[in-house]
């Protein structure tokens, strides 16, 4: 079996680490972009719940229920042989109670085929991971820039350039690899602040937004792609203009069909 087949474990992203290899998430929330990520041999697919914004077309993340997240997750899953697949738990999923935070994070492994799940949240959240981890639910952080709260930043403000929220920052970076996290995103926090936690921790860091210092990077897919034209956030780098794109072979087929040459005698069955 070739090196590229392995499939990737949260033991072989610390390993990664270790050999100071680069770390590779993107998103997906469908089986085909699954599928065709996972061939480029990418190490992880997040199905995030920007879901929310990019695929269902909300203002923000909050909205997204367990149902939609389990049902996208399951698309991915079953499109993938060897990334690390992550299922992003939806606001108000793991926040109410214990029981029903280890209940959802479960459906995530035994419903969406998940391998792993992810949740935001700094050093408030490490006992519920430290319980998500004993019943064997790997469990990826994510702070800084944690979108399910929105409301309490103001909007999507960088994080880590106040020394309190630095500190904060650093500590539950500390709290959630004590609690078992196999890996912490780190989203749109000022880079010496990212090259800090990474410095410190054995576990990966993945950044969004955090600059070069972090184990690995995370983008949302449809950023990448250029799907949403007027969309821009400083820390995505466009490598296609899918939206533009769509419009104009819209264009094109609508034109074929107005003018009477689409479908052709080779494209009927006669
Ligand atoms: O939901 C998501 O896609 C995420 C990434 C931006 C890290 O949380």
């Amino acid at each position: 079996m070739s090196q590229r087949r392995i499939k990737i474990t949260p033991p072989l992203l610390r390993q990664m680490k270790r050999k100071s290899e680069k770390i590779v998430f993107l998103t997906a929330y469908d089986y085909f972009t699954a599928r065709a990520l996972d061939r480029a041999g990418i190490e992880g697919i997040l199905v995030g719940d920007t879901l929310n914004m990019v695929f269902y077309g909300r203002e923000n993340t909050l909205s997204a229920t367990m149902e939609q997240m389990i049902g996208h997750t399951d698309a991915v899953s079953r499109a993938v042989s060897r990334a690390l697949v992550v299922g992003d738990m939806p606001f108000l999923s793991y926040q109410v109670s214990l029981p029903e935070a280890i209940a959802n994070a479960g459906r995530f492994l035994k419903e969406g085929g998940a391998a792993a799940v992810k949740l935001e949240g700094g050093m408030e959240m490490a006992s519920l991971i430290r319980r998500l981890v004993e019943v064997g639910i790997p469990v990826m952080g994510h702070i800084g820039l944690t979108p399910q709260s929105i409301n309490k930043f103001g909007g999507h403000k960088v994080q880590g350039k106040t020394e309190a929220s630095r500190n904060y920052l650093a500590e539950s970076a500390e709290a959630l690899e004590e609690a078992g996290c196999f890996a912490i995103v780190l989203e749109a926090v000022k880079n010496d602040i990212a090259a800090k936690i990474t410095a410190t921790l054995k576990i990966p860091t993945i950044g969004i937004g955090a600059g070069p210092a972090t184990d690995g990077q995370i983008m949302v897919i449809n950023d990448i792609m250029g799907m949403d034209e007027e969309f821009y956030a400083k820390f995505v780098r466009r490598y296609f203009n899918l939206g533009e794109k769509l419009r104009e072979v819209a264009s094109q087929f609508s034109n074929d069909v107005k003018r009477g040459d689409y479908p052709r005698d080779s494209e009927s069955y006669g």
